[in-house]
């Protein structure tokens, strides 16, 4: 089962995709999270993304397709894989088209998270992050200040700093938004009221991708 969540900023897909891999047994690969480590790790990547990414500007195409080229080619990806923050222009979208084709591997959906903008921007204000874990949380669901699964320091992501989280929507609207009509077009597409709970999004998201195969 191969899956592209797509969706704005804040819309829910690494609450979703933390979720769902659990219920597919599929390995989750979300570019932001590959990025993060390659910035907290120093590495010659990481160096290269880590200013896009505070200023809320999109790490360049080139480097992108060739660190999902080599993820998707890892051995967990046998089953299946869910894919979460990629491709987010239509030149990625393109590539992983290519790719796909190139490596013999075929996309089952692709998940629209639909969102209004206002929602986006309360979530991301209210995101925290685990120090330890890096377990996803929101200050309404926070207890006494810590991590709920480990007990860590919660952070506040550095993008999602207001002038940033406004400079990364814009980014969505312009470069990302023009991704979900490519889909339309090239793939089977699941649409989701993403505004919902996050129990009543895993719930809608379980009956859209009941049909495709997860054996
Ligand atoms: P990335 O990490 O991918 O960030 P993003 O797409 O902006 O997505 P977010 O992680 O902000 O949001 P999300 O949809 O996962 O929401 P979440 O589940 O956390 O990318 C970061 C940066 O890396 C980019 O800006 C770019 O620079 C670079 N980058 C990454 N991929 C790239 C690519 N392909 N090309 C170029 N550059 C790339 O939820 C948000 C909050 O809401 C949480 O607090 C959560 O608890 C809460 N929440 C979630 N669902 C609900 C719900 N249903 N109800 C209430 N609260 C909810």
């Amino acid at each position: 089962m191969r899956i592209v969540l797509l969706g704005a900023p804040g819309s829910g897909k690494g609450t979703q995709a933390a979720l769902l891999k659990e219920m597919y047994g599929i390995p989750h690969i979300a570019t932001g999270d590959i990025l993060r480590t390659e910035v907290a790790e120093g590495t010659e990547l990481g160096g290269k993304a880590e200013r896009y990414m505070n200023e809320g500007g999109l790490v360049p195409d080139d480097l992108i397709l060739e660190m999902v080229e080599a993820r998707v080619r890892r051995p967990d990806t046998r089953r299946g894989w869910l894919m979460d923050g990629f491709p987010r222009t239509l030149e990625q979208a393109e590539g992983l088209r290519i790719m796909t084709e190139r490596i013999e591997q075929r996309v089952d959906a692709g998940v629209i998270l639909n969102v209004d903008p206002e929602v986006v921007v309360r979530r991301l204000s209210g995101r925290r992050v685990c120090e330890s874990c890096q377990a996803v949380t929101n200050v309404s669901e926070m207890r006494a200040g810590a991590c709920p699964l480990c007990g860590g320091k919660l952070v506040l992501r550095p993008d999602d700093e207001p002038q940033v989280v406004r400079r990364r929507i814009e980014v969505f609207e312009q470069q990302t938004r023009p991704v979900f009509e490519y889909f339309r077009e090239h793939y089977d597409v699941v649409d989701i009221d993403a505004s919902k709970t996050v129990d009543q999004v895993t719930e809608a998201l379980r009956r859209g991708l009941d049909r495709y195969d997860h054996s």
